[in-house]
């Protein structure tokens, strides 16, 4: 029973569309028709700016944060990183949004953050460095995967592990147009840093 309402819970909080409900309500844009046409956070720094992106990313990560903190907070008998793949599912394919969402990574740390913070921290560092090397949120998302991936290692948490490996492999998938575009150089840089 646990496991029905926390996992719909999750799915609820996950389907949030932050890119879309700040870029309507605030901007009257719909991100989906601009820039990657992504509903996340990059696309919505892209296309509305900074203080509207700043506000889709704190979105998109807590609400994996929330969902896998909520049956904590109720003592109910379910495994987190379940609840929270649930919750990067409703991001991915959100029920408020015609089941078309973002690309999994903000969620997918937000959950990282709600389990285990200090691997959190490490994938934040990760992705600013690579982003700062690179100049690619795309690519720096997925080398943020793969080194959460074998930081999750020093845990001795196998679930967690698995978990990090699934997650990382999906994003990396949602990022094929993206991979494509690095290899024949039109994947657009960040001009900030
Ligand atoms: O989180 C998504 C990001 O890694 C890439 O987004 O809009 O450049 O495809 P975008």
């Amino acid at each position: 029973m646990d496991y029905i309402i926390f996992g719909i819970i999750a799915y609820l909080l996950g389907s949030i569309p932050f890119a879309l409900i700040i870029g309507k309500i605030g901007y009257k844009i719909d991100v989906r028709e601009h820039g990657s046409g992504n509903l996340g956070a990059t696309n919505a720094f892209r296309v509305l700016g900074i203080k509207a992106g700043s506000i889709v990313i704190i979105g998109d990560i807590l609400k994996g944060t929330a969902a896998v903190l909520l049956p904590q907070l109720f003592d109910a008998n379910v495994y987190p990183l379940i609840i929270g793949i649930i919750a990067v599912l409703g991001h991915t394919y959100p029920i408020f949004a015609k089941f078309k969402g973002g690309k999994a990574v903000a969620t997918s740390g937000g959950m990282i953050l709600g389990i285990n913070p200090f691997l959190f921290i490490i994938m934040i560092a990760t992705f600013l460095l690579s982003l700062y090397l690179s100049k690619y949120v795309s690519l720096s998302s997925m080398i943020a995967g793969i080194v959460a991936f074998f930081a999750s290692l020093f845990f001795n948490d196998i679930g967690l592990t698995i978990v990090i490996f699934l997650l990382t492999a999906f994003v990396t998938y949602r990022h094929w147009a993206n991979i494509k575009r690095i290899k024949n150089g039109t994947e657009p840089k960040i001009t900030w840093m």
